[in-house]
């Protein structure tokens, strides 16, 4: 059973009720940009170290990476479940600000299920604020859902430079309001989202995206080089697939499926897209499944069956759902310096 009978998109709902032109984050690598991209930083976690790790590219070849800190985490939560997965890195245009946030969440944990995990899982996010990338503020459980929602999984984040702000999703199931255990049935996992200016106070939680036919988890979302033009990777949850969808009307604009399924051979889950820093139009996903990243990339996106996988040996092993940063040269610096491999 489930109590919302009439779920719409909220692509559909906003078009009329939030007229948001998302302005084009500065991640773009077709963007003339003062300050060049010089590598990539995965931010990532394990099953065996749910805490923050990161991956450092050598220079800007998206195949080859040193694990940074000795392989040891650089930040480790001390709130909720103390543990963390599907490490997102967050940072505003001026790249001034960066939040590191991640689902609260250990699997590790004694007396761990997964139901119990869905039904009154943290509804909270783990929080991490730096100004430079490696001075790092204490860990904080930021909640962000409402009492109703089992769960808050896999935050990510995008930058709005015309309202200064945040917009944060994540995936939830929610129960009726008089369910207040969460014992009886949920609706299916849908996205929702808030906005932060940062990451302390949030508006209330919404839909994002909810489908009456398919639980979905494991958003992310790829800028694609031009002002409004987005897609977004998806997991079915029923299939265990990831589809891919694209947007030229910003990220509450309509949106269109391309057909299939990313790699329809075999379940994947948790995306992380990046544009590639040299090679302009060239977009890379990493993919999950679900031992450790596979590498894929495209020069088209929107196009079905585009995403071919890279031929990448040396991809470091173990990586799971993460998010891929373009560095600057100071910010590149700045992190080899202060975590040595
Ligand atoms: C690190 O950040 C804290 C505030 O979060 C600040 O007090 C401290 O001076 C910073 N340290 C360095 C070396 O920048
Ligand atoms: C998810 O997979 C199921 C089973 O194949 C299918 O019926 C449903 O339409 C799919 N939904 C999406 C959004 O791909």
């Amino acid at each position: 059973m489930h109590f919302l009978t009439s779920i719409t998109t909220l692509s559909a709902f906003a078009a009329a009720t939030l007229p948001i032109t998302l302005a084009a984050p500065a991640s773009s690598s077709l963007q003339p940009r003062a300050d060049p991209f010089v590598g990539y930083l995965v931010s990532t976690f394990s099953d065996v170290t749910p805490a923050v790790q990161f991956h450092l590219s050598k220079g800007n070849d998206a195949s080859s990476f040193s694990f940074l800190n000795k392989g040891q985490p650089v930040l480790k939560s001390t709130v909720g479940t103390k543990g963390v997965r599907d490490v997102f890195l967050a940072h505003d245009s001026a790249r001034t600000k960066y939040y590191m946030i991640a689902t609260d969440l250990d699997i590790n944990a004694a007396g761990f299920n997964w139901d119990a995990a869905t039904r009154t899982g943290s509804r909270g996010i783990v929080v991490w604020s730096s100004k430079d990338l490696v001075n790092w503020s204490a860990a904080s459980l930021r909640t962000v859902e409402s009492a109703n929602a089992g769960m808050t999984w896999a935050p990510s984040a995008v930058w709005d430079d015309a309202t200064s702000q945040f917009y944060v999703f994540w995936s939830s199931r929610l129960y009726a309001d008089s369910d207040t255990k969460h014992t009886g049935s949920a609706s299916l996992d849908r996205i929702r989202y808030t906005t932060t200016k940062d990451f302390v106070t949030f508006a209330p939680a919404k839909d994002y995206l909810a489908l009456s036919d398919t639980p979905l988890i494991d958003q992310e979302f790829q800028y694609l080089g031009k002002a409004n033009n987005f897609a977004r990777f998806l997991k079915n949850e029923t299939v265990n697939q990831v589809y891919v969808e694209t947007t030229t009307g910003g990220l509450f604009g309509q949106w269109s499926r391309t057909p299939g399924y990313v790699r329809p051979e075999s379940p994947r889950e948790g995306p992380a897209s990046f544009a590639d820093n040299v090679t302009p139009g060239l977009y890379h996903l990493l993919l999950d499944d679900y031992t450790q990243y596979v590498s894929y990339q495209s020069t088209d996106p929107a196009k079905s069956g585009a995403w071919t996988a890279s031929n990448y040996p040396n991809f470091p092993k173990g990586l799971k759902h993460g998010s891929v940063t373009p560095l600057t040269q100071k910010e590149y610096n700045a992190v080899a310096a202060k975590y040595p491999a």
